[in-house]
């Protein structure tokens, strides 16, 4: 067992010797996101090779490369507005807003005029840092504290791993696990539950607000999930590029996510007016912008050759993940260019 944070973990005990056991929900809320000690709000996630583990957006700045293909595409299919907003949620150290917003200047000088960039952000420690990355782009740029501040946009709602992050309760077969403290360790015990179909509240929470927002344009969200799954979260725990055994073990210091389950979250989504727009791994979804975007294989050297690859690869990080993408106020057929190898999205995700 790796010890985790001790303040962190005085206040989980002490929490649980007052109300008893909590929901895993309440725990991972904690872990992550407690103002002061948690693995995100305090600033001490960290990303890439030195750091817990790799996402899309630290493999370099291909894969923001790539989506700017497909931003510029949507703002085609809006026809062109002059105000154009990305907003991206999860950005960490807005190397993925720099990367779409160096290849926009680069290639599209249009659509970067009709360009803004708005993050939203709760975290004032990650704020400062996305802020020192985007120097060269202020003029671009808004910060926001949460969705509900945002006005509403004609654009993109992007996010590359946020719905993984976001806290989940562990319900399977009736029986919630819930977090409780033996008088030395924290460890699962289990109680049955009527409500099992809430296991990933937050998620449809979000979907529900960032459809309000939304006038017309996309929800894209790439993540690693299952559609379809039986409301059981899996959980992963991750630290210094290592699979951790329990999510008890590094509290504080370690991440963890929770596999996102599609399904519930695209149906959410068209019950609040949104159309399902596309659903495909990354391996097809990034193939099908490369075909939109003949010149790449001109462009690229032997670093840019082996982030594509990890990011196409099926056994890297192609298979692994997928996109989901939801429309408003937008025709959505025929497909965005990253769904047009994919196969049809209603069935994938059986809805
Ligand atoms: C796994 S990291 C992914 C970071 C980055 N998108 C990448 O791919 O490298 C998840 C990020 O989501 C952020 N996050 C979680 N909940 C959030 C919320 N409600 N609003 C904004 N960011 C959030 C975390 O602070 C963290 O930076």
């Amino acid at each position: 067992m790796w010890n985790g944070n001790p303040a962190i973990l005085r206040l989980i005990r002490a929490e649980i010797k007052t109300r008893g056991p909590v929901s895993f929900a309440w725990f991972m809320q904690q872990v992550l996101y407690h103002p002061e000690y948690g693995y995100y709000s305090s600033g001490r996630c960290a990303i890439g090779r030195r750091g817990d583990y790799f996402t899309n957006v630290s493999v370099g700045p291909l894969f923001g490369h790539l989506l700017a293909v497909q931003f510029a595409e949507i703002w085609h299919r809006l026809g062109k507005p002059y105000n154009f907003v990305i907003v991206e949620q999860g950005a960490h150290h807005g190397d993925f807003a720099r990367d779409v917003l160096e290849s926009a200047r680069k290639h599209w000088s249009d659509f970067f005029a009709a360009l803004r960039y708005k993050i939203v952000e709760p975290f004032s420690i990650l704020q400062g840092r996305q802020s020192q990355t985007l120097q060269a782009f202020r003029d671009k740029l808004e910060w926001y504290d949460s969705i509900d501040a945002l006005q509403p946009f004609t654009g993109v709602h992007f996010s590359n791993e946020l719905l993984d992050a976001m806290p989940v309760r562990l319900i399977a077969g009736g029986m919630e696990k819930l977090v409780d403290f033996d008088g030395k360790n924290l460890l699962f015990v289990e109680r049955s539950v009527h409500d099992s179909e809430k296991f990933n509240q937050a998620a449809l929470d979000w979907v529900e607000n960032v459809a309000a927002k939304l006038q017309s344009g996309y929800i894209l969200a790439v993540d690693y999930g299952k559609p379809q799954s039986k409301s059981q979260a899996t959980i992963q725990v991750r630290a210094q590029h290592r699979y951790l055994d329990s999510p008890f073990d590094g509290i504080g210091y370690a991440d963890i996510t929770a596999h996102v389950d599609w399904t519930s979250i695209a149906r959410c989504a068209e019950r609040r007016g949104l159309r399902l727009a596309g659903f495909t791994d990354q391996h097809h979804f990034l193939t099908g912008i490369i075909s939109e975007w003949p010149g790449l294989a001109q462009d690229i050297g032997a670093k840019t050759k082996r982030a594509l690859q990890t990011l196409l690869h099926p056994e890297m990080l192609g298979r692994s993940f997928q996109v989901l993408a939801l429309g408003k106020g937008v025709v959505v057929a025929p497909s965005l260019a990253g769904f047009k190898f994919a196969q049809n999205s209603h069935q994938t995700l059986g809805i």
